[in-house]
């Protein structure tokens, strides 16, 4: 049986955001704050697979050892697949998301009516649409999708698979999701197919050796990964495209706007939630 690290850490209100957004960079599928007398505690998830318990505790005490000079009290369990999927189901409801989409997971059956469900069950990837950051790239992906025809989308990065199959659902006919991480691109396929948009949803490994141009990228990823991929990302989008970006926070935003600035992007529309950012750029005219 697979098995999960549930890290705890208690940090000062203003450290919360960049040592949540540290966690997500770092990998966590999932990541829970509380806030009690003025402290806030986050418990976040890593499947053991992935990233080694010491290696997990030594990445920690570094970053908050770099940024606070208190010291912080850190505990690493390790917990079964079958009580980490109890644990973590309390917290994945169903969420209303926009105007018209709805996220639920698959032990949940009733949905408003008028809104189109994404039905997700991340497993160990990244995706339930509860973090911040994904809730703007759906929110932005419904407004894009709904201003203005689009043909073909890239989601970069897709982790459960949760903002391809909203592209598909929302009227994309073709749209290609990837992802470095194997598991992530089996739960992506699982996922696409629960929702009935397999044969829309290409899932595979790689996207740069495709050649061709899409009307729309999507990518929650992390500052340095979206600075990094500016320029692919402006090859493989058509003139006035769509690039949708998150995964990073209101301090972060002057870098991410200056690089794809300099290739020429605008942006089009800003969602901001918690301190998360996400973007909405349009690529100039040939
Ligand atoms: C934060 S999760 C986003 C998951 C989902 N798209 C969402 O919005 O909830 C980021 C995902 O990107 C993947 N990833 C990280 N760097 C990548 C890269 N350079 N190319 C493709 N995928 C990448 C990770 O494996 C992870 O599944």
């Amino acid at each position: 049986m697979r098995r999960w690290l549930e890290l705890e850490a208690t940090v000062s209100p203003e450290l919360a955001d960049p040592f949540s957004s540290f966690l997500f960079e770092l990998g966590s599928g999932g990541i829970e704050m509380e806030e009690a007398n003025q402290a806030v505690t986050l418990r976040a998830y890593f499947p053991e697979e992935r990233i080694h318990r010491q290696a997990l505790l030594r990445a920690v005490q570094r970053y908050l050892r770099a940024v606070s000079s208190k010291h912080h009290q850190l505990t690493v369990h390790q917990m079964s697949e079958e009580n980490w999927g109890e644990s973590w189901k309390q917290w994945f409801s169903p969420l209303a998301v926009g105007e018209r989409l709805w996220i639920q997971p698959p032990w949940v059956s009733e949905k408003p009516p008028g809104r189109i469900a994404l039905v997700i069950e991340p497993g160990m990837a990244f995706g339930t649409g509860h973090h911040p950051s994904t809730l703007g790239c759906l929110e932005l992906i419904e407004r894009a999708v709904t201003q203005g025809r689009t043909n073909y989308a890239l989601d970069l990065g897709t982790g459960s698979g949760i903002l391809a199959i909203a592209l598909a659902k929302l009227g994309v006919p073709r749209v290609h999701a990837v992802d470095i991480d194997p598991d992530a691109l089996a739960i992506a396929r699982t996922n696409a197919l629960r929702n009935e948009v397999a044969a829309v949803v290409q899932v595979a490994e790689s996207w740069e050796a495709s050649g061709v141009a899409y009307d729309c990228i999507v990518a929650n990823l992390y500052r340095n990964a979206l600075e990094e991929l500016a320029h692919k990302i402006h090859l493989h989008l058509e003139p006035l495209g769509s690039f949708i970006c998150s995964g990073f926070l209101v301090s972060d935003e002057p870098s991410i706007c200056s690089a794809y600035a300099q290739l020429g992007f605008t942006v089009e529309q800003r969602w901001e939630r918690e301190t998360w950012v996400a973007l909405w750029f349009r690529k100039k005219r040939p």
